[in-house]
C-alpha cells in the first residue's frame, strides 16, 4: 500500500532497497482500509489541525475516527501514532494543504552562507534565514544593522545549526551556527527568525564544530579545524610543528568570547554532555600534518574531551595567556594537561554525538569501519586518574565503511550515516557494549550520506518519529539541472521500530546539517515590538534630531548627510517625494505601521542597491551615497496591496 499512496500524492522515492532485513512494504493485515482512507483522503482537502498532537496521517480525519473503533477492537490504545502504525504501516511525510508540519527543521546552508527553515516531515521551505550572505529579499548585507555585523563580508560557510538548551531539551529562544570560513559564530533569535549577533573568534581557521551547552544557555563551543600560526602573524610559516588549534568558548548570552584552550592535533564535530560538566571534539589530525598523507598516517587520533569545571577554575585564576592582540584568555590543553582528555579512537574520527540519555558518546571512525562508543561516567574516573582514557570506550562495533554521524531515537537505538556504503546503519547501543550484534538494519540512501539526524535527537526528548538523511550527491534522482545538481534530504520513518524511506527532497547546495525541533518549542512572534532593541540605532538617529521614530515624516539636513525618516502604511510611503545633494551621504530610515500580520513593505531606491524590507512595526536603516542628478523612484519591493505598484516615491537629486 505504501508505494500506491507515494505514487498517488508524490514522486515515488523508489529505489530504496534494504540490504538487510524485510523489505519496507506494508505488513498491516486489513489492506483493504488503506484503500478506503485514499479515497476519503483524496475527498478532503483542507484538514484543520487542531489536535495539538497533529494529523500525521494521510488518511482524512474522518477515515481516522472511523479506523479508530477498529484499532481499539484491535487492542490497540488509539493514539495518533500507534493507530497509523498499525494500519498504514508508518508515518507519512504528506501534509495536506492549509495543515501545518508537526516540526521545524532547521538546515544548515552550507556556503550558500545561510540557514533554511523547513516544515517537516513536507520539507516544505518556509524561510531562508540570511546569515553570512547577502539576500535582498530582507535587506540582510544592506540594512545598517546587518552591515555593523558583517563588517563588509560577503561570504560564510554554515555547517551546524543548533539550536540553545535548557535542562536537557531545547528553550526555543535562540539557534547558533558556524561560519567555517571566516571563523565567525552567528546567533538566530527565534521570536523573529532573524540574526541577531555574530562573534569573531580569534586565532581561528576552519571553525567548525559547534555545540551548546545542554543544561543552560551557558557556552557555545566551537572547534578550529585547520591548524595555524599562533599568532597568525607571519611567523612560523614553514614549521607546521608550531602551529595550533584552539577550542573557543563564546559566552551564549552575551555572545562574547570568554576562553579559548589550545589542543594538540585538530577539532571536527564538537558535543556536549547533558551536565555543564564537558565538551567535546572529534579529532582527525593527531598527526599534525599539513598533506592528506600526513594527516591519515595514524591508525588511532582522539576524542578530546574538555573538563569546562577546571576550565573555567583556571580561567578565573588568571592562567590564561593572551595571544597576539586578542583579550581572549587562552589555556594549553595540549597533552599531558589537566582540562583535556584524550581518548583514543580509530581512524580518523569525524562525527561526535552524545545519546538522549547523556551517559553515551559516540564517535564515527570515518576511516575505520566503527564507531566508538564512549562511556561519559567513566570519564569522570578517567579525569580523576582512575581509569586510562582508552578505558572509557566500551563498545566498538562495526557498522560500514565511511561512518560519519550519529542519531539517536527513544528506545536505545542509535542510525549511523555511512558515506561509503550509501547506508543508514540503524544498531542498538545496549547490544554493542553486551558484546552482541548490535546491528538492526541497513538502509541504502541516495546517495553518499553526510550528516544524518532524527526528531528531537539532540536532546533528552528524541521521540523516535523521523530520520533525515543529508544526502551529498543527487544523481539521477531529481530533474538534472547542468552540472551542479541539487542535494537530495531524504526522510526517514523510523516510527515502527524499523526504518523506512518514504520521501525525497532536492535542496539547494549545500546544506550540511540539520536539527528537527517539535514545532510547540518555538514560540514565533507576529509582529514586532516596536521597542525591540534591534532599533536602538534608529531610535537614537531619530531622538538626535528630534524626530519621534515610526511617528514623523522628516527630512533632516546635517551637512553632507541627508537623513530621510517616513513611516509605509499600505499602499503608501508617508513620503512620496524627497531631495538631496549628488554625492549626498542619504540614510533612509523606514518604519512599517501597519500592524497586520504578514503585511511587510520595504525599501527599493532605483540605480542605488538599496533593497530592503520592513515586516509589521519594523523599522530598519541604510546609509548610501546619492549618485548622479536625476530622478530615481524607490518603491516597495513587497508586494502588500491591490495598489502596490503605485507604493512609491521620487528621489530627487540636484
Ligand atoms: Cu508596500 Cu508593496
Amino acid at each position: 500500500m505504501g508505494t500506491v499512496r507515494i505514487a498517488f500524492l508524490r514522486v515515488a522515492p523508489g529505489m530504496a532497497r534494504e540490504v538487510e532485513g524485510e523489505s519496507p512494504h506494508c505488513h498491516c493485515p486489513t489492506e483493504h482500509l488503506h484503500e478506503e482512507g485514499l479515497v476519503m483522503a483524496k475527498g478532503k482537502d483542507t484538514q484543520k489541525d487542531t489536535s495539538g498532537i497533529g494529523r500525521r496521517f494521510v488518511l482524512g480525519s474522518g477515515a481516522v475516527a472511523g479506523i479508530a473503533g477498529l484499532g481499539a477492537a484491535m487492542g490497540l490504545n488509539g493514539t495518533g501514532s500507534k493507530l497509523h502504525a498499525a494500519t498504514s504501516g508508518g508515518l507519512s511525510a504528506e501534509v495536506r494543504p492549509g495543515e501545518l508540519d508537526q516540526y521545524y527543521g532547521f538546515w544548515s546552508g552550507g556556503h550558500s552562507g545561510e540557514v533554511r527553515v523547513l516544515g517537516i516531515p513536507s520539507g516544505r521551505e518556509l524561510k531562508r534565514i540570511p546569515v553570512f550572505n547577502y539576500d535582498a529579499a530582507y535587506g540582510w548585507g544592506t540594512t545598517n544593522f546587518s552591515k555593523r555585523l558583517l563588517k563588509g563580508k560577503q561570504s560564510g560557510d554554515t555547517h551546524h545549526v543548533h539550536l540553545s538548551y535548557n535542562n536537557g531539551t531545547y528553550d526555543g529562544r535562540y539557534a547558533f551556527v558556524n561560519d567555517k570560513a571566516q571563523a565567525r559564530l552567528a546567533r538566530i533569535r527565534l521570536d523573529q527568525f532573524v540574526v541577531d549577533e555574530i562573534a569573531e573568534i580569534p586565532h581561528a581557521q576552519g571553525t567548525h564544530g559547534i555545540f551548546p551547552s545542554r543544561h543552560a544557555l551557558d557556552g557555545v563551543y566551537c572547534n578550529s579545524e585547520f591548524r595555524i600560526p599562533l599568532p597568525n602573524d607571519g611567523r612560523d610559516l614553514q614549521d607546521p610543528k608550531a602551529y595550533g588549534a584552539l577550542h573557543t568558548c563564546v559566552d551564549a548570552k552575551t555572545m562574547q568570547v570568554r576562553w579559548q584552550v589550545r589542543v594538540t592535533g585538530n577539532m571536527d564535530l564538537c558535543a556536549t554532555d547533558y551536565k555543564g560538566k564537558y565538551s567535546m571534539a572529534c579529532s582527525y589530525n593527531s598527526e599534525e600534518g599539513v598533506t592528506l598523507a600526513e594527516m591519515i598516517a595514524n591508525d588511532r587520533d582522539y576524542l578530546i574531551v574538555f573538563n569546562l569545571q577546571r576550565i573555567e577554575a583556571a580561567v578565573k585564576a588568571g592562567k590564561g595567556v593572551q595571544i597576539g592582540k586578542s583579550k581572549v584568555p587562552v589555556l594549553d590543553g595540549r597533552v599531558g594537561s589537566p582540562y583535556t582528555m584524550y581518548i583514543p579512537i580509530p581512524k580518523s574520527p569525524h562525527g561526535v554525538n552524545v545519546d538522549p540519555t547523556g551517559r553515551y558518546a559516540v564517535c564515527a571512525g570515518k576511516l575505520s569501519p566503527t564507531v566508538s562508543v564512549v562511556d561519559l561516567e567513566k570519564v569522570d574516573q578517567a579525569f580523576e586518574g582512575k581509569l586510562k582514557p582508552r578505558d572509557c570506550v566500551v563498545a566498538e562495533p562495526e557498522v560500514g565503511l565511511g561512518p560519519l554521524h550519529t542519531a539517536f531515537d527513544n528506545k536505545g537505538n542509535a542510525y549511523t550515516s555511512i558515506f561509503i556504503d550509501s547506508v543508514v546503519t540503524m544498531w542498538n547501543i545496549d547490544k554493542a557494549i553486551k558484546g552482541q550484534n548490535p546491528v538492526l538494519q541497513k538502509l541504502d540512501v541516495n546517495y553518499q550520506i553526510g550528516h544524518i539526524n532524527a526528531s528531537m535527537s539532540e536532546t533528552k526528548d528524541a521521540d523516535g518519529q523521523w530520520v533525515v538523511a543529508l544526502n551529498k550527491f543527487s544523481k539521477d534522482r531529481f530533474l538534472p539541472v547542468g552540472a551542479f545538481r541539487a542535494e537530495n534530504d531524504q526522510l526517514i520513518d523510523i516510527s515502527s521500530g524499523r526504518m523506512r524511506l518514504e520521501h525525497d527532497a532536492s535542496t539547494h547546495p549545500e546544506p550540511h546539517d540539520a536539527v528537527i525541533v517539535k514545532r510547540e518549542i518555538i514560540r514565533p512572534a507576529k509582529v514586532w515590538d516596536r521597542n525591540d532593541a534591534r532599533f536602538d540605532f534608529e531610535r537614537k538617529l531619530a531622538a538626535k534630531y528630534g524626530v519621534t521614530l515610526g511617528q514623523d515624516t522628516k527630512v533632516v539636513r546635517d551637512g553632507k548627510k541627508a537623513i530621510v525618516f517616513m513611516t509605509g502604511v499600505a499602499p503608501v510611503f508617508s513620503l512620496t517625494e524627497f531631495e538631496v545633494k549628488q554625492g549626498d551621504e542619504v540614510t533612509i530610515v523606514l518604519t512599517n505601521n501597519d500592524g497586520v500580520e504578514d503585511l511587510s513593505h520595504g525599501m527599493c531606491v532605483s540605480h542605488h542597491d538599496v533593497n530592503f524590507g520592513v515586516s509589521p512595526q519594523e523599522t530598519a536603516s541604510v546609509t548610501f551615497k546619492a549618485g548622479s542628478k536625476g530622478v530615481y523612484w524607490y518603491y516597495c519591493p513587497w508586494f502588500c496591496h491591490a495598489l502596490h505598484l503605485e507604493m512609491r516615491g521620487r528621489m530627487i537629486v540636484s
